[in-house]
């Protein structure tokens, strides 16, 4: 499937093998969110039950135990734990409780989002994260996990991609609250990194050794043509600019950086600008490109630059057909294998996702999972590509 193969994958001992969702994506009637409000006025796909898995959650994780992983990474959902502000729904919170306890159970380490796109209601009205003085909100809410939960958490991601959340409430408008203004996107992401910056020290507070991280989407940005100066400079530019500004505000209060890594942009600097090339090669469902190579230079970009400890938070692709995926994680695995033989701390990889998904906009028809649900009685089953886990280890 590709032309740079690499073969070797030697991963240190303690390596976390894992899978990543995210609460709305999978739990279903999620419904004091933003997105469910705006899933019943016809605006986005209904995500409904999703898959269920707030009823289905130790089905999932003995499946994900059976094949091979030893961590997940699964997000809080806000509205649920805080369905009006400063009311704390207790129910919900034993709930969450007895996932991490189940987590546990199975020996698996639990790395936790407190933010993953979705909004309460009550929060979304008053302009959510675009507004300053919402920040304390999030900062109170991250402390009272922090004071709930903190104990069964051992790995903590406060915010999902600040900058695919910003640009697509935002800027593309795709997602709630569907703006377009590029003034509230500005503030939006600044806010974000305050946000992380804030909350990151109030969990510390309560938990000292709390380990605090991000979800950063980078992109791999390369030349179209190397010897090519302008496109060289387009390449500086987007990196600094998508992958490292949000990064250098919280910088110093941030333990470990995870990545997601899903893109990889060919620029080329012509008389209309920067432009995205379009190359050859194997696609996803979604026709994003498939380079695993990407995943090392990001992550070896990231080490220099941060000199912290880094996990894959999220890398996977929509193939309902399983044709690349066990060679997809194979290749990335085996990428990072080297650049972590080169000195680069990668400890962990997470597979998104575990199972398939509400993929919000596009809805249940990309198939990302390991394991496949039959959207018609809920049923799960491993697809044959989530035999690599066993495989590789
Ligand atoms: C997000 C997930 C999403 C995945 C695939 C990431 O950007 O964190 O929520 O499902 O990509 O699109």
């Amino acid at each position: 499937m590709l032309k740079e193969k690499q073969k070797q994958i030697s991963l240190p001992d303690g390596f976390l093998f894992g899978a990543a969702s995210s609460a709305h994506q999978v739990e279903g009637e999620n419904s004091k969110n933003d997105w469910w409000f705006w899933e019943q006025k016809g605006k986005l796909p209904k995500s409904g039950l999703a898959v269920d898995h707030y009823n289905r959650f130790s089905e999932d994780f003995k499946l994900a135990k059976q094949i091979g992983l030893n961590a997940m990474r699964i997000s809080i959902e806000w509205s649920r734990i805080e369905p009006l502000p400063g009311k704390y729904d207790y129910t919900e919170v034993k709930h969450y409780k007895e996932i991490l306890l189940e987590l546990k159970r199975l020996g698996i380490t639990r790395m936790v989002t407190l933010h993953h796109y979705t909004l309460p209601v009550w929060l979304a009205e008053k302009d959510g994260f675009a507004n300053r003085k919402n920040i304390s909100a999030f900062v109170q809410f991250s402390a009272f996990i922090a004071k709930e939960l903190g104990q069964e958490i051992d790995l903590w991601v406060t915010i999902n991609e600040p900058e695919i959340f910003t640009s697509m409430t935002s800027i593309r408008g795709l997602w709630p609250p569907f703006s377009g203004n590029i003034l509230r996107a500005f503030k939006l992401f600044r806010n974000l990194a305050a946000a992380h910056n804030r909350a990151c020290t109030t969990i510390k507070k309560i938990l000292p050794n709390a380990q605090i991280g991000i979800a950063k989407n980078n992109i791999y940005y390369e030349a179209f043509k190397s010897h090519s100066w302008l496109d060289q400079s387009a390449v500086k530019i987007c990196t600094w600019f998508r992958n490292y500004l949000f990064l250098d505000k919280i910088k110093s209060r941030t333990d470990f950086i995870g990545l997601n890594y899903y893109f990889y942009n060919c620029l080329s600097v012509g008389l209309k600008g920067i432009k995205q090339k379009k190359l050859e090669g194997p696609i996803s469902d979604m026709n994003w490109r498939i380079y695993p190579k990407g995943i090392y230079y990001l992550v070896k970009g990231l080490h220099e630059r941060y000199k912290k400890p880094i996990y894959i938070t999220e890398n996977g692709l929509a193939d309902s057909k399983d044709k690349f995926r066990g060679e997809f994680i194979k290749q990335h695995l085996a990428w990072l294998s080297k650049a972590i033989s080169q000195g680069v701390n990668v400890r962990g990889y997470f597979y998104w996702s575990l199972t398939d998904t509400y993929e919000w906009h596009d809805g249940f028809k990309p198939k990302f999972g390991l394991i496949k649900i039959n959207m018609k009685n809920l049923t799960r089953t491993a697809r044959k590509s989530a035999t690599v886990f066993k495989e590789i280890q």
